[in-house]
């Protein structure tokens, strides 16, 4: 038995094929740039589901998609009744994203995977790897989609009236066009019981990369709110209408912006506030606009802070708006709550980077992931990987090859330490 555990201590990954692996999924979406453009539910994302898929039956492995075609691959335990231990993350990726969001996490899990199988390391629990469904939101907004599913055990009906935002694709037909691409794959229930969650994912910030420590164990992640703003006017003759006789959604929309930046930054350096999508309506040169839209994504560890900055959002957006004697309404289109993980977990994953000699920084995520829903319905935990100068959601995008290889060694020695 000691000779055992001392076998599975040393068990490594096989590096080179993670990184064939990365590479081969970096080519589907692949951008002039070095980055990937594989937005969800796409036909690039079928195509990567579906080589994953390959990858998956011919190791011998099973394959299961659900109503919201999140993918599962399975590898049997010896108590097939046991809930599975899940690894993995997701396969889609930004409108100009890299090769490594999303990605990294799924092949690790993938490889994890395989290497058991290359050691014929049998496990009581089944153990499978995951590619939720729409983790970055862009294409049809929220994100999370496959785990908030998953983790509600329920699709919530105005998803499928959603429109794409880059061709106008409806949300439902996307969807079942995906399922439809994969008939290798068994159909499955919405949700099950699952035993743990672990996600690796690049640190997508600069901490671990300055402090020269190659894997931060995840303690939770903060919240995130996204508001979808909407000013309307009246659109009227650019050369004809005077200033003073405007109703300009547009000019209470940069007022608007003009005090909401400076109103977020002295509340807390942990406060988060970006506008990432603006529109203006109809869109013509010589039109003053009826409408103007814009998104605001808020970020904080703290749920009362997070209130007070929405609070503030609110009230400057309604004062420009009338100032310019227009009307604003604020949607909220998306609430992520603060999530903390479990002790037990995140004690485990600190075990195991000993076990390897890791050093290691214990670290919030101020990105959201799947495992933020995944830990509402299993213990979950997060692995980070330093990335190149802190820079993702970019093309640039660049994890240093022996980096994906400790994360995914250092997944490797989580489930084996997790596993009964
Ligand atoms: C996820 O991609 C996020 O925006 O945090
Ligand atoms: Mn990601
Ligand atoms: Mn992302
Ligand atoms: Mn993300």
């Amino acid at each position: 038995m000691a000779e055992e555990e001392t076998a599975m201590a040393k068990l490594s990954i096989n590096g080179e094929r993670l990184l064939a692996n990365l590479d081969r999924f970096a080519a589907i979406g692949a951008t002039e740039k070095g980055g990937v453009n594989r937005q969800a539910l796409t036909g690039l994302d079928r195509e990567a589901r579906g080589l994953l898929a390959k990858l998956a039956i011919d190791r011998g492995f099973s394959v299961f998609q659900d109503p919201v075609a999140n993918l599962f691959i399975r590898r049997s335990g010896r108590d097939e009744r046991l809930a599975p231990l899940l690894i993995g993350s997701h396969l889609d990726s930004q409108p100009s994203g890299g090769r490594f969001d999303g990605a990294l996490g799924t092949l690790s899990a993938f490889e994890v995977l395989e290497t058991l199988e290359d050691f014929g390391i049998e496990t009581e629990r089944p153990i499978e790897v995951v590619a939720f469904t729409n983790e970055e939101g862009c294409r049809f907004a929220p994100g999370c989609m496959g785990s908030m599913a998953f983790a509600s055990r329920s699709i919530p009906d105005n998803w499928l009236h959603l429109v794409a935002t880059d061709d106008g694709a409806g949300f439902a037909d996307e969807l079942d066009a995906t399922l439809k691409s994969l008939p290798e794959a068994t159909m499955r229930d919405l949700s099950f019981p699952v035993f743990a969650y672990i996600e690796v994912h690049i640190e997508q910030g600069p901490s671990l990369e300055k402090q020269g420590v190659p894997i931060g164990i995840v303690t939770g992640i903060q919240g995130t709110r996204w508001l979808e703003v909407s000013i309307t006017g009246q659109t009227a003759h650019a050369g004809t209408t005077a200033l003073a006789y405007r109703r300009d959604p547009f000019h209470a929309a940069v007022n608007a912006l003009g005090s909401l930046f400076p109103a977020m930054m002295p509340l807390d350096p942990a406060a988060r506030f970006t506008v990432g999508r603006t529109a203006l309506q109809p869109g013509a040169v010589n039109a003053i606009p009826q409408s103007v839209t814009f998104t605001v994504d808020i970020r904080h560890p703290s749920l009362e802070t997070l209130d007070e900055m929405e609070s503030k959002i609110r009230a400057i957006v309604h004062e420009a708006a009338m100032d310019q004697k227009c009307e604003a309404t604020i949607e909220q289109i998306f609430d992520m709550p603060p999530a903390n993980f479990q002790d037990d977990i995140v004690s485990a994953l600190g075990r195991a980077a000993q076990e390897r000699d890791f050093s290691t920084e214990r670290m919030l995520s101020g990105a959201f992931h799947d495992a933020l829903f995944m830990n509402r319905v299993a213990p979950s935990a997060m692995i980070f990987v330093p990335c190149r100068d802190g820079l993702s959601h970019n093309e640039a995008e660049h994890v240093e090859p022996e980096h994906s290889i400790a994360g995914c060694n250092m997944l490797l020695a989580s489930v084996l330490q997790i596993l009964p």
